[in-house]
């Protein structure tokens, strides 16, 4: 069995909206793990490390100021591509059917998750978060 693992964000526009349960249930229901799960709140400085790789987008700062804006669930599960197809595309309008986005999200900004792209940025992304 893989022992692949991938960050999972629970986002503040979800946190907030009381989705927590209902998302990690689509995680759960869709045979994926979650290893570990933590309530966080960061700061602007930290979100801006964390979204490092976007820093040239016109988003960036407004991405950061967002992540930082209230409580986040950070959550570590055991598999990157079904993490990601389960949450749909980046922008709500444009995800599939009964994906997470699609459900939950409210625009391209506030899209209720984040889900690690790669092996070697969920490695980064879960020691940001998961180890000290
Ligand atoms: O999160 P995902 O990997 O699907 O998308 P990304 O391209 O890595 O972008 C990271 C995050 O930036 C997205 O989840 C959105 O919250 C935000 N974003 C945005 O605010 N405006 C855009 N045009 C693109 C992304
Ligand atoms: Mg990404």
């Amino acid at each position: 069995m893989s022992n692949e693992q991938t960050l999972s964000i629970v986002k503040p526009d979800a946190v907030e909206r009381n989705l927590v349960e209902d998302i990690k249930n689509i995680f759960i229901k869709n045979s994926l793990n979650i290893i570990d799960s933590k309530k966080i709140h960061i700061t602007k400085d930290e979100a801006s490390e964390f979204y490092k790789v976007h820093q040239s987008k016109p988003f960036y700062n407004d991405l950061c100021a967002y992540l930082s804006s209230g409580p986040i669930v950070v959550m570590i599960e055991n598999a990157i591509l079904a993490n990601r197809k389960l949450m749909g595309a980046t922008n709500p309008k444009e995800a599939e059917e009964n994906t997470i986005r699609k459900l939950y999200g409210i625009s391209i900004d506030k899209n209720s998750v984040h889900g690690s792209d790669s092996l070697e940025n969920a490695k980064k992304e879960i020691e940001f978060f998961f180890k000290n």
